[in-house]
C-alpha cells in the first residue's frame, strides 16, 4: 500500500514520476513489439491499420490495448485511466476491424476525419511521454488520403440483416428491462419506452413530450429505432454516443428527471436486478455507468432491416412499384441522398435547417442547434441531419415537431435544403418513395 501524499507536495511528485518516465518509457517503446494485423492483400488499408495499431490502439481499443508502466501508478494511474475511458467512448475500434475482417462504419470514419482535421491526435501529453507516437506527416497524408476515399464511398445502403454491432445478449436483456421501467424517471411515471415506443416507430407521435418534470420538451422527440447508426446522438450531437446518451437521458429535466444515486440505489434494492447486474457485469455492479451501457447494449438491437427498399437495393428489382421507383429516382435527382444518406438514409452528418434559404424567422431556444455546444456562429440552426428509414411512423417532423405531415416537410426540404423546387406531383412519388424505407417488421405495428 503507497501512503497518501499531502496535498501541497503532490505537484512535485507527479512532476518528478513524469520526469522519470519521460526518460524511461521512450526507450521501453522501443522494445514494446506491434505486429500487424491486416493482410499484405490490400496494401493501402494495410498502412491505414499499421498506423492506427502502432499509435492509437492503447488508447482506442480494449483487446490490443498495452498499458505503459505509470498506468498503475498512483495519481498517474487515475488521470490515466480517465483518459482511456474518455478515449473509449468517443472512439472505440478493435482487431476485427484493424485486421478488415469488419469494415468502419462510416461514424469511424467521420471520426476520423474529425480528429485529423483538428490533428489532436494522439494527444499532446501523451507524445511528451511517448515521443515516437505523432504523426510524422507521411502517416498523416496516408490516413487522411484513406479516410477521404471511404468517405466519399459511402452511400445508401441496406440496413445489413445481421446485427455487426455483436451486443452481448446479457446486456441485452438487461438493457431491455431498464428500457421499459419507469423505476429509472424521478417520480417513476416514466420510462425510456414511454417516449420511444417500439409500437410507434420508436418515439412518441406527439410535436413535444411531456417529461417526468411535467413540462412540454423544446424538441420533437426522436426515434430509437437504428440510432445505433448515428454519428452522435440528440439532435445537436451533444451525445458522442448511445451510452453518453442514456447517461444524461436520467437527469435531464425533460426526459427521465432523475437523480442517479437515487436510482442507482432503487436498483440495488431489487433483487431481480441484483441478479441480472451480476451476470451481466459481474465486477462492476449497479452504477450509473453500466446501467447507461446495459441500455445502449440493447439499443445497438433496435436496427430494422427489410424494407421494401432494402429488398430493392438487394437486387429485387420488382420491389418498388413504378411510382415508388420514380420517387427514388427524384430522391437523387434533388440530391436530398447528399444530406440523407449511409444505411440509415441520415445520421452521419450536421447540416443547417435553412441551407440555401433563411427557414427561421423567430429565435426559440430549441432552434439554436450544435451552436450551443460549439459556440461558432457558423452552427447556429445547424442540426443532426435524422434518419428517413421508417419516416412515416414517426410523424410529426423537424427537430420542433412543425411539420406534420410527409408532403409537407418534403415540401419544406425542396424548399429551404435545396435550390431545387419541386411540382405537388413530384412531391408526391417522393413520399411514395419515403413509404418504401419502413421495415417489414415495423409495418405492423400501429401507423400514424
Ligand atoms: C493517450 C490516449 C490517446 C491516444 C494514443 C490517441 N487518442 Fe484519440 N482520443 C483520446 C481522448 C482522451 C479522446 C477524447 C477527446 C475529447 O473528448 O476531447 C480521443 C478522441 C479521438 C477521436 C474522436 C474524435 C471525435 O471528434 O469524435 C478520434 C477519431 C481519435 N481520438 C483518433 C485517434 C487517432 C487516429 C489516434 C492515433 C493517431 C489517437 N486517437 C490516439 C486519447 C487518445
Ligand atoms: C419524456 C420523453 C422522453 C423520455 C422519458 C426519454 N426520452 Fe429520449 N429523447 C426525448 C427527446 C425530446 C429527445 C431529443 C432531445 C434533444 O435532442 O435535445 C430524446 C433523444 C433521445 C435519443 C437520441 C436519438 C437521436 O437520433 O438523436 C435517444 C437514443 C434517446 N432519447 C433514448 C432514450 C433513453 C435510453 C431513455 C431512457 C433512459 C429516454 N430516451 C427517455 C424524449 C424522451
Ligand atoms: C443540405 C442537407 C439536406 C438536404 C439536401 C435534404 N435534407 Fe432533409 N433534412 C436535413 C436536416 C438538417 C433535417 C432536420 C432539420 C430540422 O429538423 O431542423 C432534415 C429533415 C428531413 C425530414 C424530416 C425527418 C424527421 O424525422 O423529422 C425529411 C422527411 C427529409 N429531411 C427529407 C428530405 C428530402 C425528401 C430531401 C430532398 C428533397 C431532403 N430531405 C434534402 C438535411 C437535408
Amino acid at each position: 500500500m503507497v501512503p497518501p501524499i499531502p496535498e501541497r507536495v503532490r505537484p512535485f511528485v507527479i512532476a518528478g514520476i513524469l520526469f522519470a518516465l519521460a526518460i524511461s518509457l521512450p526507450i521501453s517503446n522501443l522494445f514494446i513489439q506491434r505486429q500487424s494485423l491486416a493482410s499484405n492483400n490490400n496494401a493501402e488499408f494495410k498502412a491505414v491499420s499499421d498506423i492506427l495499431v502502432a499509435k492509437c490502439a492503447d488508447c482506442h481499443t480494449k483487446d490490443l490495448a498495452q498499458y505503459p508502466l505509470y498506468y498503475d501508478f498512483p495519481i498517474a494511474s487515475s488521470i490515466a485511466h480517465e483518459n482511456v475511458r474518455n478515449a473509449q467512448s468517443s472512439f472505440l475500434i478493435d482487431k476485427k476491424k484493424l485486421s478488415g475482417e469488419i469494415p468502419f462504419s462510416e461514424s469511424d470514419v467521420e471520426r476520423l476525419s474529425r480528429a485529423m482535421a483538428k490533428g489532436d491526435m494522439p494527444p499532446a501529453q501523451y507524445i511528451a511521454l511517448h515521443w515516437d507516437s505523432a504523426l510524422n506527416e507521411k502517416e498523416q497524408r496516408t490516413l487522411s488520403k484513406w479516410i477521404d476515399k471511404r468517405l466519399k464511398e459511402f452511400d445508401i445502403r441496406p440496413i445489413p440483416t445481421e446485427n455487426f454491432f455483436h451486443p452481448n445478449p446479457e446486456k441485452v436483456a438487461l438493457g431491455e428491462k431498464l428500457f421499459n421501467d419507469k423505476m429509472l424517471s424521478a417520480s417513476q411515471s416514466k420510462s425510456c419506452a414511454s417516449c420511444h415506443s417500439l409500437e410507434k416507430g420508436g418515439a412518441d407521435q406527439v410535436q413535444f413530450s411531456i417529461g417526468d418534470n411535467g413540462q412540454k420538451s423544446a424538441l420533437n422527440t426522436p426515434t430509437v429505432f437504428n440510432a445505433a447508426y448515428n454519428i452522435a446522438q440528440y439532435w445537436n450531437g451533444r451525445a458522442a454516443n448511445l451510452k453518453e446518451q442514456a447517461l444524461e437521458a436520467v437527469s435531464n429535466p425533460h426526459e427521465m428527471n432523475a437523480d442517479w444515486n437515487e436510482v442507482c440505489s432503487r436498483l440495488r434494492n431489487n433483487e431481480t436486478y441484483q441478479k441480472l447486474f451480476l451476470h451481466a457485469y459481474p465486477n462492476g455492479g449497479i452504477t450509473a455507468a453500466n446501467v447507461s451501457d446495459a441500455i445502449a447494449e440493447y439499443e445497438h438491437t433496435l436496427l430494422t432491416p427489410g424494407s421494401k427498399f432494402d429488398q430493392f437495393l438487394a437486387g429485387d428489382k420488382e420491389a418498388l412499384s413504378p411510382e415508388e421507383l420514380e420517387g427514388y429516382q427524384l430522391f437523387k435527382k434533388q440530391e436530398c441522398f447528399v444530406c440523407h444518406t449511409g444505411p440509415n438514409l441520415g445520421g452521419i452528418s450536421f447540416e443547417k435547417l435553412g441551407k440555401t434559404k433563411d427557414y427561421f424567422t423567430t429565435e426559440m431556444p430549441g432552434n439554436r442547434g450544435r451552436i450551443d455546444l460549439s459556440h461558432r456562429k457558423e452552427d447556429l440552426h445547424v442540426f443532426k441531419v435524422p434518419s428517413l428509414r421508417n419516416i412515416e411512423l414517426t410523424a410529426p417532423y423537424l427537430h420542433d415537431g412543425s411539420a406534420k405531415t410527409l408532403p409537407e416537410v418534403v415540401q419544406i426540404m425542396s424548399e429551404y435544403q435545396t435550390d431545387k423546387s419541386m411540382t405537388k406531383e413530384e412531391i408526391e412519388k417522393v413520399v411514395a418513395f419515403l413509404r418504401t424505407l419502413t421495415s417489414s417488421s415495423l409495418s405492423t405495428r400501429t401507423k400514424s
